[in-house]
């Protein structure tokens, strides 16, 4: 039988995919979708601006939208939840939940915090197991991993095979963040139509500690962070959806560009081994056309979760420049939390 699943934050972005990635999942069943106090009561499909492609399922629209309260698992009997709150309101929330059950979260409260699993599955499974700390530490009878920010695991995932073939001394990264990133109220349309804005809050700090923890070593009792340095530079362009980001990375060993497309080609992660419902084929598409991977084009590879790296090149001696995108609501939130998830069950750690 599926596991029941309550969604927090179910009428932002992130909250729609949860929707419309978890209607026909063969591990999970909708039971629950909480809001703010705007949406508590209404019918999801009077509360929800629906922005995807397509209608509400319509189940999901005639459910009605609950207020976030953490009594509702025992009501519901849910067995997990999945978040896709604001940060300032996560802290007590995503507590009082994981409390009673696990949680999976895309928000950006507790990802750095020692205890919390900042999870990849194809980067970095081993580091579920700071669960067996968080749960002696906090005392949760359930608990909660979180994924990273939607702009570092487009990031993340190339530099990964990167690190383990040829080291890294430094990493250098301009992204070109879509407007579905800010949320729905995020960015006037006023202000990015036939513009460019050269500046996200607090988007460069994430980008730069969170690839660290999710690259570091797990010792059984804390995470190392990887020990290069990470230069960010954040910009919103008027794109719906498909984060794209200029990588320069400056290698330990010397490479050749075939090389470099080789180790890309053949990356693969547990959830690949696992064969998670989820999980793309290949976690890293390579692109041979010069002008690719553009986000109208290519951000739905491997329906959403795959990484499309292109413009493969040698600036110098160990000096690799790439270009690379991933879909930002589903590999960059839902789906990785979805992923996550799946790896959990696998593994035991969920009811069922
Ligand atoms: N968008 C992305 O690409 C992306 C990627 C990775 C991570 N994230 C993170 O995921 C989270 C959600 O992002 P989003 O883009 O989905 O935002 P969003 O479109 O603004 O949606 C926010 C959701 O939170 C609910 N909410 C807002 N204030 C609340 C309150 N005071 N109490 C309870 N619920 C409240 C909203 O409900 P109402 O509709 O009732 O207001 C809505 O369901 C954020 O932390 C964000 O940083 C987003």
């Amino acid at each position: 039988m599926a596991l029941k699943v309550g969604i927090l934050g179910a009428t932002g972005m992130v909250g729609q995919r949860f929707i419309q990635l978890l209607g026909k999942h063969k591990w999970f069943s909708i039971d629950a979708l909480l809001a703010s106090e705007r949406s508590a009561g209404k019918k999801y499909s009077d509360a929800a601006s629906w922005y995807l492609a397509g209608d509400i399922p319509a189940e999901v629209g005639e459910m009605e939208v609950q207020k976030i309260d953490a009594a509702i698992v025992e009501k519901a009997g849910l067995d997990v939840v999945f978040s896709a709150l604001p940060s300032d309101i996560a802290r007590k929330a995503e507590a009082e939940f994981a409390a009673k059950v696990p949680v999976f979260s895309n928000t950006s409260t507790y990802r750095m915090e020692p205890d919390v699993p900042l999870m990849v599955p194809e980067i970095n499974p081993e580091h579920l197991d700071l669960l067996k700390i968080q749960k002696r530490e906090r005392g949760w009878n359930g608990f909660l991993v979180t994924n990273p920010n939607c702009s570092t695991i487009g990031l993340v995932i190339p530099l990964k095979p990167i690190l383990d073939s040829l080291g890294i001394e430094w990493v250098n990264v301009a992204t070109m963040q879509a407007v579905s990133g800010a949320g729905y109220a995020g960015v006037p349309s006023m202000a990015i139509l036939d513009n460019l804005i050269p500046f996200i809050g607090g988007e460069e700090p994430k980008l730069e500690t969170e690839s660290q923890k999710i690259l570091g070593q797990f010792s059984g009792n804390v995470i190392k962070d990887a020990d290069f340095d990470i230069f960010a530079s954040c910009n919103r362009v008027m794109v719906r959806d498909g984060h794209t980001e200029a990588v320069f990375v400056k290698t330990a060993k010397d490479f050749e560009v075939d090389g470099v497309k080789d180790i890309f080609r053949k990356f693969r992660g547990e959830p690949q081994r696992l064969g998670l419902p989820t999980a793309p084929e290949e976690p890293i598409v390579v692109m041979d056309a010069e002008d690719r991977p553009q986000p109208l084009k290519d951000r739905n590879l491997g329906a959403g979760m795959s990484v499309a790296v292109g413009r493969i090149r040698k600036k110098s001696e160990n000096l690799l420049k790439f270009t690379c995108l991933s879909h930002n609501t589903i590999r960059g939130a839902a789906g990785a939390s979805i992923l996550n998830a799946e790896l959990a069950y696998k593994k035991g750690l969920l009811k069922g």
